[in-house]
């Protein structure tokens, strides 16, 4: 019925369906899709016509989302929410923390686990109920979510996986994301997350509470660079019609409820709109950056941003640090030391694996106005280094996410308590050897 879509394969191939905010559509039959109204009294093929609104009706129309799906069944049919206990999820962080934290990579299950049973939230800003904030949580998987799909009614997600390929089934089509991919789920729509093949699958799952993703502006940048919104792809129509029960799992309020259905949500046969779920390589960012000296700050590698409508304050800000030259001069090259106003969460998507913080996997926390910047190690390296002056091509063997919020993110129990929670990480960072001739050492 359709492809899966791959941005590797897919992103800026002419007939393509891309474009994030862009009106796209597509029909898995011929037909199906109503070519001049969104709600035919009779819509083809005896389809229901049926609107998601991923944004409230009233919001301005460059940042207003909603597609229309043309299904073989409403979606209404289906039985009463009830909560469905989960030991991982949760609405809230109870650990206000000020500490610098960091996290082994996460062991992947050795037991039947699916996308759901792998969730555990790592950290929660602001809350889902006010609409306004962050939730980001981990998940593994090594099963299939069989006859079970999910959805958030409390953001607009972002799958971010570290290991592994997984198959994602959504109500506008299949997709396949790896590693370096970012799917953008919009809010409400309902999806499943497989483990593609037999080995265990291991990433994140990231909310925004109230507005969703849209690329920053650019600024002074221009008109082209950083993420380029035909770079976000998006599925065929694909639909399938399964005899037999389903259950519809929804996050609300911070909560999972679970719902009985006698069918599948996947059963959307032609779709059109601009709420539409988009993978993105993250490959793709084409980065700016300092040609002559000094840092500038790592909101240059913004690819998403989730505004709160305060300037600049954002529920969620995505950077990624890209394969890049870096060619400053007489500059202290490294991350330097910094406090700052944001939280700024860490993870390493791609590159070697292995039991450290800094290694595929492995995620970290700076709470705003924590210290934080390099080792001593790295320090003296850094000031010892002959070759800083010429040009050096970085960050071609791991892929950096860092994820940062105006809220302040507080870490669950779950995470807190993990025991591949990193104790030493926030010592890793002291140390450093002071040169300033202090009084009474001076000559
Ligand atoms: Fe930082």
């Amino acid at each position: 019925m359709s492809t899966n879509a791959r941005t590797s394969a897919a992103a800026g191939t002419p007939g393509v369906l891309a474009g994030l905010g862009a009106e796209l559509s597509s029909e898995a039959e011929p037909g199906a899709l109503p070519r001049h109204q969104n709600a035919p009294r009779h819509a083809p093929m005896g389809l229901f016509a049926e609107q998601l609104s991923s944004t409230p009706f009233l919001v301005p129309r460059a940042q207003n989302r909603r597609s229309w799906l043309y299904r073989v069944r409403p979606s209404t049919e289906h039985a009463d929410f009830f909560p469905l206990p989960h030991p991982g999820v949760s609405a809230w962080g109870s650990h206000v923390d000020p500490n610098l934290l960091g996290w082994k990579p996460r062991p992947l299950p050795m037991t039947p686990t699916d996308f759901i049973d792998g969730l555990i939230t790592v950290a929660v800003g602001g809350s889902a109920a006010d609409q306004a904030g962050a939730a980001i949580h981990s998940f593994v998987t090594n099963a299939p979510m069989t006859r079970k799909a999910l959805c958030s009614a409390d953001g607009e997600s972002l799958l971010i996986p570290d290991e592994g390929e997984l198959s994602v089934r959504t109500e506008f089509g299949r997709f396949v994301i790896a590693p370096g991919d970012v799917l953008l789920l919009p809010r409400g729509a309902r999806f499943s997350v497989d483990p593609l093949g037999q080995a265990a699958r291991r990433g994140w799952w990231v909310e925004a509470f109230g507005a969703g993703f849209e690329l920053p502006n650019r600024g002074v940048v221009g008109a082209n660079g950083l993420a380029e919104g035909r770079h976000f792809v998006a599925p065929n129509a694909a639909y399938e019609v399964e005899a037999g029960g389903w259950t519809l799992v929804h996050k609300y309020g911070g909560s999972l409820f679970a719902a009985e259905a006698t069918h599948g949500p996947f059963d959307v046969v032609a779709w059109h709109g601009n709420a539409v779920p988009l993978v993105y390589d993250l490959a793709r960012f084409c980065p700016v950056g300092a040609v002559s000296f000094d840092h500038p700050d790592p909101s240059i590698f913004t690819v998403l941003t989730a505004p709160t409508g305060l300037p600049g304050r954002n529920a969620l800000d995505l950077a990624v640090f890209p394969a890049r030259w870096d060619a400053a001069r007489h500059t202290f090259r490294r991350p330097s030391y910094h406090r700052q106003a944001a939280s700024e969460w860490s993870a390493i998507l791609t590159g070697p694996t292995s039991n450290r913080v800094h290694s595929r996997g492995g995620s970290s926390l700076a709470p705003p106005f924590t210290p934080h910047g390099i080792t001593p190690d790295a320090l003296e390296r850094e000031l010892s280094g002959k070759d800083d002056e010429k040009p050096r091509f970085i960050a071609e063997t791991a892929t950096w996410l860092q994820l940062e919020s105006h809220f302040l993110l507080s870490v669950t129990d779950a995470w807190r308590d993990a025991p591949f929670r990193d104790a030493e990480f926030s010592s890793m960072a002291r140390g450093a050897k002071v040169r300033f001739p202090l009084p009474g050492s001076r000559p």
